[in-house]
């Protein structure tokens, strides 16, 4: 796998706060997505393309590859699913063609683990067969129905290759016979809470527990730019690393809400200085010490680690410092 790039978050080695949707059959597209500032760009082989289209999007998305630049951001490709007859040749075709200028490939509705290795597998012999480093293209695994989500920590285990377990909203609503038709938002009729807060967390202790990262699916509503940061602002307070956005208006959004707030990253740098100082011979030893009105130790500087390294990997700058007490 590839060393940790600029931008990284803690967990999985990529920045994927933005994880752009550009459908291969447009080469008008896959040429714009090169200048916007989404972290990730998936070029899409699978539901934004027509059946008829298939072959053609192969080709644009190996040019795309090969001749665009993609420079700092996470390069992916979304394949179709193992039920259909076209994911043999989605992978060959790509990664024979653009393989060294591929950083994942994403696997839709997934459902058991055997398909991620079917994908792992294929792609050994194909980096062997041309040469490639093997195991350097990694997985990104969609979960998109009930029997993925059943299954999510056998599939989140299934291969050293996997960063990444991805919401699908809309394949999944479908899955379930969720009552609406509006993608992310909650259906009509459930008044209790959030219908889709089992599915967030199971995913997202599925990665956690994997060591891969989180993402939030699409959020259809796309002039709706307050829909969007309210319902990615969910996944973001769960924990979840980034959320795919549809337009080029959604990468702004994206790229705030899954950063931290300023004030939360001046405060985690701020404990992180203050435990050290504190833990330290001149800071007298010490565990379990106040910082202003609050009380830290071990466990605050795990979660300033997480919050520190998610403002950092944004490029952020602290605008506090940490002055030891006076002796
Ligand atoms: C994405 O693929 C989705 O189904 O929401
Ligand atoms: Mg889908």
């Amino acid at each position: 796998m590839d060393a940790v790039r600029e931008g990284a978050t803690p967990v999985g080695g990529r920045a994927r706060r933005s994880c752009l949707a550009v459908p291969g059959s447009s080469p008008k597209m896959l040429e714009k997505a090169q200048g916007l500032p989404a972290d990730q760009v998936f070029l899409d082989l699978e539901d934004s393309v027509a059946p008829l289209a298939k072959p053609q999007a192969r080709d644009n998305v190996v040019a795309a590859l090969t001749g665009g630049d993609f420079t700092g951001k996470t390069r992916v490709v979304r394949v179709n699913d193992w039920t259909t007859e076209w994911t043999y040749r989605d992978v060959i075709t790509v990664v024979e063609g653009a393989g060294d200028q591929l950083d994942c490939l994403m696997l839709p509705k997934v459902q058991t683990a055997e398909q991620v290795v079917a994908l792992d597998l294929l792609l050994t012999q194909i980096e062997r067969a041309i040469g490639l480093p093997v195991g350097r293209i990694g997985i990104e695994a969609q979960i998109e129905n009930a029997r993925g989500l059943v299954n999510v920590d056998a599939i989140a285990s299934a291969s050293a290759r996997l960063e990444t377990i991805i919401f699908g909203p809309a394949d999944f609503m479908a899955s379930i016979a969720m009552k609406s038709l509006v993608v992310g938002e909650q259906p009509a009729g459930y008044d209790v809470g959030d219908a889709y807060h089992y599915i967030l967390m199971r995913i997202l202790m599925a990665a956690r527990a994997h060591d891969l990262q989180a993402i939030d699916g699409p959020y259809l509503q796309i002039r709706d730019l307050d829909g969007f940061a309210r319902v990615a602002g969910r996944s973001a307070a769960l924990g979840f690393d980034g959320k795919w956005v549809l337009h080029p208006d959604q990468i702004e959004a994206a790229n705030r809400v899954y950063s931290p707030r300023q004030q939360d990253y001046d405060h985690a740098e701020l404990i992180l200085d203050a435990y050290a100082w504190h833990t330290s011979e001149v800071g007298g030893r010490r565990g379990a010490v106040m910082l202003g009105e609050e009380m830290i130790d071990e466990a605050s500087r795990k979660m300033a680690l997480v919050v520190a390294a998610k403002g950092r990997a944004a490029g952020m700058t602290r605008t506090s410092r940490f002055e030891p007490p006076s002796a």
